[in-house]
């Protein structure tokens, strides 16, 4: 398999998103690759992709870590509770979240009922080696970011395990990753 291509082909992949007929929504923590995948696996899907932190940025003309810093995180989570309704309710095709997103009781139950989700797990290894390619995270500047992503792994986890669909990111090219979302919504479908 080449990292650009996934190995189902284009009719069994039009087929999946045929059944699928709801977003698709990915959780899971920072740098597992949530908009790189999302956008691949809706570019395979032939649907429309929607990153949720970007669209937070764009309704705030401000960066995520600008909105922590000038306004606190509990407006930054109101901004993606809102957003992320907005994309479910529009039935946009693939929908990355922050990390954080699936945590929140009213985001994880429309998800849930209206979309599925795509847990994209990893080890803390991989995520600590992703995330510290830049610094664009709020969360993880407060301290070591391997120690702050291990208690948010430990603490997020019942959240995130109530997905209908879980892969693991290796370290490996993302299309892997979705490869293995494909085929596991195949067999889910
Ligand atoms: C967060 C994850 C970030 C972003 C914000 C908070 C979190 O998104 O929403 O910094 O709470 O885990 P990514 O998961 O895309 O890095």
């Amino acid at each position: 398999m080449t990292s650009e291509e996934p190995t189902l082909n284009s009719s069994q992949i039009a087929d999946i998103a045929k059944r699928l007929g709801r977003p698709l929504v990915l959780v899971g923590l920072m740098g597992v690759g949530k908009s790189t995948v999302g956008k691949r696996l809706a570019s395979a899907l032939l649907r429309d992709f929607a990153d949720a932190d970007e669209e937070i940025e764009e309704a705030a003309q401000r960066s995520v870590s600008e909105i922590f810093e000038e306004f606190g995180e509990a407006y930054f989570r109101d901004g993606e509770r809102r957003v992320i309704a907005r994309l479910v309710e529009d039935g946009t095709g693939v929908i990355a979240t922050g990390g954080g997103a699936f945590v929140d009781p009213e985001t994880r139950s429309l998800i849930l009922d209206r979309a599925v989700a795509v847990w994209i797990d990893a080890e803390l290894e991989t995520l600590v080696e992703r995330t510290g390619r830049r610094d664009t995270r709020p969360l993880l500047r407060n301290g070591d970011p391997a120690e702050i992503l291990g208690r948010l792994m430990e603490d997020r986890k019942p959240f995130y395990s109530q997905a209908q669909i879980r892969v693991v990111s290796g370290d490996g090219p993302h299309m892997r990753t979705v490869d293995a979302i494909l085929k596991e919504l195949d067999a889910w479908l």
